[in-house]
């Protein structure tokens, strides 16, 4: 399949792979993927400006494919102190559990966020990144101006149709549609109220009203749901989920094993992790919090208190306490290579019935 979204991002297959924040998206990974006809991306979400640097280099050590890079638009957010308070109590008890003090680590600001996410933004012009996609918001005009004046290719994410008019219209090059099945958090911006829009909704809908190309995410695993986002007006697929069970993806390997062993039935939403609802494994953390889980501070600040408790799980290899951010078809995830899922999802695809 060639369209205008494979020659834009440089890609020989439609499928690219999702940034994911938090260690998954090793250099090996993103390199792979590109390298096998994809387009690799960095979640460098969590980055500070040296390790976007350090990783970018490192990738281009790996390849000669074009790759990209994925940041979260910082926003206003609201943590007042009954809100933190309440979080602090009601994970008292875990932190006991796992050995870890009382001590409240530095609370982000909306002020802080901004200036790193503007660093980061230079990291990415200084380094020339061929494409560079958002999630959480929209930037300001002022830097999306900036980007496109490098050439930098700029890709946005929507949840709605609204979103997607939203970001055709600051200047997106594609926009990222993200259904309700996809894993990890949501990449929402507007009040969205709880509609959750699936994909196989979302899709026709925002194709018949933005006029850039759309990449569809959530819940794609393989040749069928490469199909079906084609068919329904997508150029092209983004898979998370699929690309993290990979041998090259830096995801740990509790986690690797948890989506293996998962069953749809089990992928839930919460906001317990981070304060800002996300998609992943049913565990105790998730259901011990639900109680307070309305209550609790909003991203990023709810993510920072539960740092040290998913730092420490993590150690431990306590899947009961770490994020297991996947999509709602864990039960299509296979442990195998970057290179063999691609081939296999563009064998696969070639089979299918009125299709390439
Ligand atoms: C572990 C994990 C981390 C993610 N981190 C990001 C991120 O940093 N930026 C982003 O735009 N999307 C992120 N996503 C969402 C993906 O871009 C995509 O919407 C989702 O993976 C699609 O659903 P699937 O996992 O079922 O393929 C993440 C998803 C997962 C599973």
């Amino acid at each position: 399949v060639e369209n205008q979204l494979t020659e834009l991002l440089g890609m020989k297959y439609p499928i690219i792979q999702a940034p994911m924040a938090g260690g998954v998206t090793t250099s090996q990974l993103v390199a792979a993927v590109s390298n096998a006809g994809g387009l690799g991306m960095i979640g460098a979400g969590y980055l500070s400006p040296d390790q976007m640097r350090k990783q970018i280099n490192e990738i281009r050590e790996l390849t000669t494919e074009n790759f990209g890079i994925n940041l979260f638009v910082p926003s206003q957010f609201k943590a007042a102190k009954n809100e933190v308070q309440t979080a602090v109590d009601a994970m008292k008890s875990f932190k006991h559990e796992l050995d870890l003090d009382d001590e409240l680590p530095e609370l982000p600001t909306y002020e802080a966020e901004l200036e790193k996410f503007n660093e980061q933004i230079r990291i990415v012009i200084e380094e020339k990144v061929p494409v560079c996609s958002f999630t959480f918001g929209i930037p300001s005009a002022d830097t999306v101006s900036q980007l496109r004046s490098e050439n930098i290719i700029l890709v946005g994410t929507a949840t709605t149709v609204k979103e997607a008019i939203l970001n055709e219209k600051a200047g997106m090059d594609a926009i990222t549609v993200q259904g309700s099945e996809a894993g990890g958090h949501r990449g929402t911006f507007t009040e969205e109220d709880g509609s959750l829009i699936g994909l196989m909704s979302l899709i026709p809908q925002a194709a018949d009203h933005v006029h850039i190309p759309i990449i569809a995410a959530g819940g794609i695993m393989d040749a069928r749901g490469l199909a079906a986002s084609l068919c329904l007006g997508a150029q092209a697929v983004q898979m998370g989920t699929a690309f993290l069970t990979c041998v090259e993806s830096g995801a740990a390997d509790v986690h690797k094993q948890a989506i293996l062993e998962a069953a749809d039935d089990q992928i839930v939403f919460t906001r317990a992790f981070s304060g800002k609802n996300a998609r992943g494994i049913k565990n105790r953390f998730i259901t011990e919090m639900r109680e307070v889980e309305q209550q609790l501070p909003d991203f990023p600040v709810q993510n920072t208190l539960t740092k040290g408790i998913r730092g420490k799980a993590s150690v431990q290899k306590n899947k009961e306490f770490m994020s297991l951010w996947s999509g709602q078809s864990p039960m299509l995830a296979k442990s195998e290579t970057v290179e063999e899922l691609i081939n296999r999802v563009v064998m696969d695809a070639k089979k299918l019935k009125d299709f390439g």
